[in-house]
């Protein structure tokens, strides 16, 4: 990541996005829509690369598991019997005042204590710095309210832990102060719809929170085909929906996005801890086969008495992004209950016969997912990197350089004539591009001097570039002749090769 790991970083790659048709917000000519992104042409690329290599890694390079593509709308029942139309909540807040919106735990306040008395309430929302912000804002409190005595240290909780005497004196966040905070509520955060001509209860449904469910619904209709035997995964890239109350920091937390899960069934007596070990660990190379540094990258481990009464255990493993170290991809043992649960909703089986063992039983399930544009986003601020390079005189100037992995970078290799008014250079190079084409993203520019051309795929993380001169030409002598300059995006190194080699040298490190 860039020297400036902070909120400037950030800025810089929203911008970056924005301005070389990454990401863009959605519905932006009217004003946008909160939580909501269009990927733009580069965008696009980046996503299925991302998509593609877990496709490949997680399904199509495994003999142990196979896809699935359900549908975004599923029976409402499935929602009742998963305990997501009872259950899926934020506990959510409203500031009378600002008429804003919070999630109770994403509000932090604290006493401000003085002499063992409490004079007041100071209130921050979640980052990396609360107990400090809470103390800053403490030691104003005091200040301006001049009250003498020693400030004692802040007790920082979440707004889920006020008691009812305590909320009318929390200041809300929006307004800073205390009387507008509602007490929080549980905010089910399933988008509703209806499904035919009727709008009534009847014909409710959901869009879906998360893509898991359509692998257990669909668990013996999968069985069933006999490709499988225990242990063996289904996995699924599809979008989901969540009405988030607070979605923020980008695409980090949206109200649409795309998650890639898998369950991966095991034997009730199989030692479940050793295959969660094994998905946490596969998760995490993984992210670093597609470019996310090692460093950014950290494991959290769910306290035991937070879980759900069916969960065995989860681990989450975490990434440094600018704004905090926060959830990437969440690995769940979730023991046998989503199974069982749709066993007794729909009355169905959902058991496995062991023909080894001779036994019958309701597969456990480990389950790693992950959200596609958190992975995106991972990745973006892992490559992002400024460092000094000379211009077209020999000046050193700040350059700007996504460094991608070949395997995700949206466009593999640029291809430029030298000039474009001389048609010989040019001709020659579109040969290049369409000797490429077929195998790889390529991107042709003959527009301004070179030196801008490569800066502008050095920002979207264009690993190669591919330029055609009068050397090509067979101008400076046959030996020349029909070959290019290859250049590395990161190390900005020049060699000269053959054209009829550039393939051969490109392919294997591209894919
Ligand atoms: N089936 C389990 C499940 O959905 P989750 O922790 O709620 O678990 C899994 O979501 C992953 O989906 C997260 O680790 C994250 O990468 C991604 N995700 C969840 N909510 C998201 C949101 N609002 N915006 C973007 N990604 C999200």
């Amino acid at each position: 990541m860039a020297e400036s790991n902070s909120a400037d970083l950030m800025d810089k790659i929203v911008s970056l996005c924005k301005r070389r048709g990454f990401i863009f917000q959605s519905s932006e000519i009217y004003g946008g829509i909160n939580g909501f992104w269009d990927y733009g042409p580069l965008g696009v690329e980046l996503r299925k690369n991302i998509r593609d290599c877990w496709w490949n890694d997680m399904v199509r390079r495994r003999d142990d598991v196979v896809g699935l593509e359900s549908s975004i709308i599923m029976h409402p029942k499935v929602w009742e019997a998963s305990g997501h139309v009872g259950g899926f909540t934020d506990p959510m807040v409203d500031c009378k005042v600002s008429k804003q919106r919070f999630r109770a735990d994403q509000i932090f306040f604290s006493p401000v204590i003085v002499d063992g008395k409490t004079v007041g309430y100071v209130t921050v929302l979640e980052s990396e710095r609360i107990a400090e912000e809470l103390l800053e804002k403490a030691e104003t409190f005091k200040r301006k309210k001049a009250i003498q005595g020693k400030l004692e240290p802040v007790q920082p909780k979440d707004f889920t832990e006020a008691k009812a005497e305590e909320i009318p004196l929390i200041p809300s966040p929006a307004t800073g102060e205390p009387g507008s905070l509602t007490p929080p509520r549980a905010f089910n955060m399933m988008f509703e719809t209806y499904v035919g001509a009727l709008r009534d209860e009847s014909a409710v449904a959901y869009l879906r929170p998360e893509t898991a469910q359509g692998m257990f619904v669909d668990f013996k209709a999968i069985l069933d085909t006999g490709r499988v035997k225990i242990p063996f995964g289904i996995a699924q890239v599809g979008k989901s929906f969540r009405n988030e109350i607070t979605p923020r920091n980008f695409i980090f937390r949206s109200r649409e996005f795309e998650q890639m899960e898998m369950e991966y069934f095991i034997a009730d007596d199989d030692d479940w801890a050793k295959w969660h070990r094994y998905w946490i660990d596969w998760c995490r190379e993984w992210l670093i086969s597609v470019g996310i540094s090692a460093e950014l990258l950290s494991e959290y481990d769910h306290a035991k008495e937070k879980l759900a009464f069916y969960s065995k255990g989860t681990t989450d493993i975490m990434f440094k992004y600018p704004f905090g170290v926060q959830e990437l991809w969440g690995i769940a043992a979730r023991g046998d209950y989503d199974l069982t649960q749709h066993s007794k909703a729909s009355g169905q089986p959902m058991e496995y016969f062991d023909d080894v063992k001779k036994k019958r039983f309701v597969p456990h399930v480990i389950e790693p997912a992950v959200g596609v544009d958190r992975i995106l986003l991972a990745i973006l601020c892992s490559a992002y990197v400024e460092d000094q390079a000379p211009d077209e005189k020999g000046k050193m100037e700040t350059r700007t350089v996504l460094k991608l992995h070949p395997r995700i970078a949206p466009i593999k290799v640029a291809v430029f004539p030298l000039l474009k008014n001389k048609p010989e250079l040019v001709k020659k190079a579109q040969e290049v591009r369409d000797l490429l084409r077929p195998y790889m993203t390529v991107f042709y520019d003959e527009a301004s001097a070179i030196g801008r051309r490569y800066r502008r795929q050095d920002e979207v993380g264009t690993p190669f570039g591919v330029t055609i001169d009068f050397d090509t030409l067979g101008e400076k002598g046959p030996e020349l002749a029909d070959t290019v300059t290859l250049r590395e995006r990161d190390t900005m190194k020049q060699e000269r090769v053959k054209i009829s080699d550039l393939l051969g040298i490109l392919l294997p490190r591209v894919r």
